[in-house]
Formats: C-alpha cells, structure tokens, sequence
C-alpha cells in the first residue's frame, strides 16, 4: 500500500469515537502500511493530558480491539501521538496547534499534508472549522476534513456549518462520514444490483411493488438522552443512515464506479426526490416512543430526557422519487429503539405475476446487514406433498470466517479519505435534499405539538414498534415483511 505522508488533528481527542474507532482502525492502516513513517496524529480536547498520556491510551484502544499485537509495533505506531489540550474557542489555542501541526510536518516529512477529524460535540464543528480558517491551520499540502453526523439539525444550520467549513476546504476535500456506507452489505448493493442480470433487469417499477427499509435496534438511548433529546430518530437515523440505504436501492446506474460519476447518479435520483404534504404526513408517516410499564424502559424515565418529552425514539414513512428505474415505487423505512432484536434488513418486494396456481406470494429480496450478512431470495415453489405451492429460501450467507475478514466501517472509511476517494461520503448537494424531506416532516410533527396534538405512538418494548406503523402502507395489499 502507498505510504501517504500527513498529520492528522482530531478534535475530540480524548473522546469516546476516537478510543472505540479512530484509533484502532488508524493502527489497523499504519500495520497495512497506508501511514507509516511520515505521519503524526495531534488529539485535542480540553482535559490536560500529555503525549504520554494519550499514547497509553491509544495503546489501550489497540489492545481492547485486537486479540494479539506485537508490542513493538504498537510502541512505533503510539509514539506518532501527541496531545494538546484545547479550548475550541480559545484563539491561541489554534495558533498553538498550527505551530506544533508545523513541527510535527517538519520532523516527519509529512509535505504539508492535513487531514483535520471533527469528532466531538456537533455544536462545536462550526466554531472548530471557522478557527481553522481565521487562525490559517491548512498546510500546503492537501488539506482534507471529515465531519462527523449530526450535519446540522435542519437544512438552515447545515447550510451555516457547510458556509465555514467551504470557507476553507473545497467539496471534494471535505468528507462527511456516514458509517452505515463502511458497512459490508451496504457496499454491496451496488455490485448487486449491476452486476446480475437478473436483477440488473427486473430492479424497476415494472417489476418491484415496493421497497422496505427497517433498521431495528435492541437498545434503549442508554446515557445518551440529553443528546437524543435534541435529536429523536428523524434526525439520527433517517436523515443519513436511512437515506443513504435507500439512495443506493432507488439510483440510477451510474456511468462507471468513479466517485464522481456514483455522486452524479445520486444527485440525479435526489434532485426528483417528492417532499410529501401534511397530508401525506399524516398518512404515512409514524412517530412513537417505547414505553414499557416497568420504568427502565420507558422513554421519558430515562436520564437527562424530559418527563413529558415529545422526541420519538421510532419513526416511519414513505419515501418516493420522481425519477430513476424505481420512480413512483413507494418506498418504506422504520426504525426504532428498543426492538426485540437488533436487525438491519432491506426487503425488495416483486409483484405478484399471474400464476397457474391462482394467487401466491410476492418474491422478496432481503438483504440483512446487521448483526449477520446475507442475501436471500424467496421465491415460490411446489408443495413436496399435498398440492400448491410453499415459500423457498435460496440463502447466501456469510460464514464465521468471511465476517472475520470484513474490515470495521471507520477503518474503510478512512482509508478511503487518506487516498481521497469519496465515493462512500455525503456530498453537499445530497444532504441538502435530506434535510428538506426531514425538515418537512420535522414541520408537520411540531405543528401538531404546537397544537396541544402531537401523535406519538407509545410502543412496548422488545417488540415489532408501534402498530400504527402497520397503517402507513398505499395499498392493502402491502404489510411489512419482516415480523
Ligand atoms: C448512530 C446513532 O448513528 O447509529 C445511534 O446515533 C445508533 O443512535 C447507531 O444506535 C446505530 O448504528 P449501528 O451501526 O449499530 O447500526
């Protein structure tokens, strides 16, 4: 692999993000030989650690992901790190930085390369990106930034953060990261669906009745409720993580595998993007919250969140293109806490054709992408007694083995920024068509709180989510697959 020389400034250095992700999957790089000699990573935030400090640290990041290293390498690898404590609003802080970012460049031959990782509090990101303008932090190398979700809480303030941040780094430099597009199963949609026949030619109106999305999780917010109490599943879920699934289902093929040419495809499919009405809103869309009787598992007993909160911790809808090979095809997401398992799946429903054995069922496509990775196709077949016909399932599944070789998503995520290939990040012009659907749904849910009307769906927990979102189907001849 290419060395590529760099220093690199995380800005929540001592975070949680950077200990479970960033810094095992940078090792899991500098062992490939992707960053070797020439690189140097400055964490900052504000606790006073010092260079030992935060190399330990590191190191024992590095042991609590991998079951064996050679110690040796993780010496080498832990002594690229130094540490600044810093205040995000403080100006000599950066000027701090960008003299230590220099010395650093200088001693590693690092040819004034920077690669700056926003992964701290949201609110901080546009006060981080305007200092690293003002106060001149960018080499004279590449300057690269990646900015992690929340991308603003609705399309004006994401439309704020995107004017600091291009104040210093073009589109093509600025990498906001979505770790549902380093999963797997996620990066093979698009080998999937162009590169089979048989789905390369039926993956269309004619032939898909509907389309559906659930991202299912076992856990409650756990000690995150002051966050999600800002946030609620809209937001945190539907406006990247769900988004980005579905625009990989519903995008035209684009013209090669380019980064570029995989953006244009997508935009093409965004730009027809239909923003429903209050109407619709309330046809198809569900909000609710889980609310168990014993107190843990209620919403609005949990920690930091508010007793008479509104925030849903479910959501569901209907999302519908105007263009692309599945235009008018509806398409149907949901996703909630406190399921009764963690499931990640896409099901591809096929209509029904006209069959000798009078009605069947619909042929489904289902691609589970978490926790388990496979593909099954089912389809009708005969009865082996008795007469009619029964449902097959022609499984492709990943083994033990196979899941063992899979890379984590940040670890691909950033290997991917260091050789400058965005092809699996959110360009502007995609989040803008995000934030409009989410914000008109955002709209429609607050007027109605306004109204003393607000409909949250209360749903036990451990279970399938709220029954009202068996409601939101187009047809009657449509329910969800997976039950
Ligand atoms: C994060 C959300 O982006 O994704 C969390 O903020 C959620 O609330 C998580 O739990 C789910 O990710 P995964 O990879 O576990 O499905």
């Amino acid at each position: 692999m290419k060395n590529i020389p760099v220093v690199m400034v995380i800005f929540g250095g001592s975070g949680d993000l950077a200990h479970r992700k960033l810094y095992p999957a940078l090792y899991n790089l500098y062992e490939q030989g992707l960053i070797h000699d020439n690189f140097a990573v400055i964490g900052t935030a504000r606790r006073p650690w010092s260079h030992e400090y935060l190399r330990s640290q590191v190191s024992d990041a590095i042991h609590e992901t991998h079951d064996k290293v050679d110690e040796n390498e993780v010496k080498n690898f832990t002594s690229h790190f130094y540490y600044q404590s810093h205040d995000v609003t403080n100006v000599e802080h950066y000027e701090t930085l960008k003299k230590l970012a220099q010395d650093l460049d200088e001693h590693y031959n690092a040819q004034g390369n920077r690669l700056f990782y926003m992964a701290m509090a949201p609110r901080f990101f546009g006060t981080i990106a305007t200092h690293i303008n003002d106060q001149h932090l960018t080499g004279n190398g590449f300057n690269r930034i990646v900015v992690e979700k929340p991308f603003g809480r609705d399309l004006a303030s994401a439309e704020e953060l995107n004017k600091q941040i291009t104040a210093s780094f073009k589109e093509d430099d600025i990498f906001r990261i979505d770790h549902y597009l380093g999963k797997e199963m996620i990066q093979n949609i698009i080998p999937l669906r162009f590169s089979n026949w048989i789905f390369k030619n039926s993956w269309n109106k004619e032939n898909i009745k509907n389309i559906q999305v659930t991202l299912a999780e076992r856990l409650g917010v756990e000690a995150r409720g002051g966050y999600y109490e800002t946030s609620g599943a809209l937001r945190d879920m539907v406006q990247n993580h769900i988004f980005q699934v579905i625009t990989l289902l519903a995008m035209p093929e684009p013209e090669s595998l380019k980064d570029n040419d995989i953006h244009k495809a997508k935009q093409e499919l965004l730009d027809s993007l239909i923003i429903p009405n209050e109407e619709e809103i309330k046809k198809h869309f569900v909000r609710g919250q889980y609310a168990g009787s014993d107190t843990t598992f209620a919403y609005k007993k949990e920690p930091n969140v508010d007793e008479n909160s509104t925030t849903e911790t479910f959501a569901a809808g209907l999302v519908k293109f105007k263009k692309g090979p599945v235009a008018d095809v509806p398409i149907y997401f949901r996703t909630g806490k406190e399921f009764k398992e963690k499931k990640n799946r896409i099901d591809i429903v096929f209509k029904n054709c006209h069959s000798l054995y009078g009605q069947v069922k619909h042929d489904v496509l289902t691609i589970e992408f978490d926790p388990t990775s496979s593909i099954t196709l089912t389809i009708n077949g005969k009865k082996i007694t008795g007469e009619g016909l029964r449902q097959e399932n022609l499984t492709y599944a990943f083994s033990k083995e196979e899941m063992a070789q899979v890379p984590d998503g940040y670890e691909r995520l950033l290997h991917d920024v260091f050789v400058n290939d965005s092809t699996n990040f959110t360009h502007w012009g995609e989040l803008k068509r995000y934030w409009q659907f989410i914000d008109a749904i955002e709209d429609a849910w607050q007027k109605e709180n306004e109204k003393g009307q607000a409909n949250i769906a209360q749903y036990p927990p451990y279970r399938m989510g709220p029954k009202e979102a068996n409601n939101i189907f187009e047809s009657p001849t449509e329910h969800w697959i997976y039950e």
